[in-house]
């Protein structure tokens, strides 16, 4: 295997989603050096633009559940958001700032292994193209922007957005991109072929209803990306099908499963 393709063939590959967020607080540097010291072969995060531009790591539109503040993401500015812990929520206890997507992708490109960062974006088209704007300004900073090929690229944006996937790869056609969702459009393919993603990403809960997607994708030359893998059976169920990447609240947990697939 090409030391720089950072699956393990034949099985799928564990995506730490969110970081290794059933053990610390979700989207924290703590939660990802956890996830990379665990073996994950990915990372995911979810991005979201700041008032002044800045693309910070958070799921919600707020700051409630995962900060001790409150106020909406897209109306605070990245300095504000630095007045806020969002580690100290969660039952581990440990304070942490807000994690920028600079911050993530100097972790992820630092580490002494190939791994692959999955960055969401949330809710592109509130903002016209401006976060895909952004983020490939930053991933052409990072020198990860036009990869080689899909196989070889250490980022891949994914997205419910079918519009904030083509945008993606009208503007860097290199770059692998996975249209994640469960409608039939997605399931059948036809909403992947329509933007041009490299990838499909069911939930781990259509998959179990529609296995046959899994065949369907690659017979089109796509893989296929299933979320959120905490339980045993389900990561069974993505080797059985030959799904690409788990991602998982647990990477520790699933790749002490996949050993015995
Ligand atoms: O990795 C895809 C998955 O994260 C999508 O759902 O709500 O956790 O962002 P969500
Ligand atoms: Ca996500």
């Amino acid at each position: 295997m090409n030391k720089s393709d950072v699956s393990r063939s034949g099985k799928p590959a564990v995506v730490a989603h969110r970081g290794a967020s059933g053990e610390l607080a979700e989207h924290t540097a703590a939660a990802y050096d956890l996830a990379l010291s665990q073996g994950a072969d990915g990372l995911e995060c979810d991005v979201r633009l700041t008032a002044d531009a800045e693309l910070v790591c958070i799921h919600d539109r707020t700051i409630e559940r995962t900060s001790d503040g409150v106020g909406v993401v897209s109306e605070m500015t990245l300095a504000q958001l630095r007045d806020h812990d969002f580690g100290s929520w969660h039952e581990s206890g440990e304070s942490a700032s807000v994690l920028t997507l600079r911050d993530l992708l100097t972790l992820t490109l630092d580490w002494h292994r190939p791994v692959r960062l999955f960055i969401e974006t949330k809710h592109p088209v509130r903002f016209g193209s401006l976060v895909e704007t952004k983020l490939l300004e930053m991933l052409h900073e990072f020198g990860v922007a036009s990869p080689p090929s899909a196989d070889h690229s250490r980022a891949v944006v994914i997205s419910f957005s079918a519009a904030g996937v083509w945008r993606v790869r009208r503007t860097a056609p290199m770059l692998p991109t996975i249209l994640l969702g469960d409608t039939a459009r997605i399931i059948g393919g036809t909403a992947a072929t329509a933007v041009g993603a490299t990838g499909v990403g069911p939930s781990i809960e259509t998959l179990r209803l529609h296995p046959e997607l899994v065949d369907r994708a690659a017979a089109a030359g796509r893989v296929t990306y299933a979320w959120t893998c905490d339980a045993q059976p389900d990561v069974q169920l993505c080797a059985d099908l030959g799904v690409r990447w788990v991602a998982t609240n647990y990477p520790a947990r699933v790749r002490d499963w996949l050993v015995t697939v």
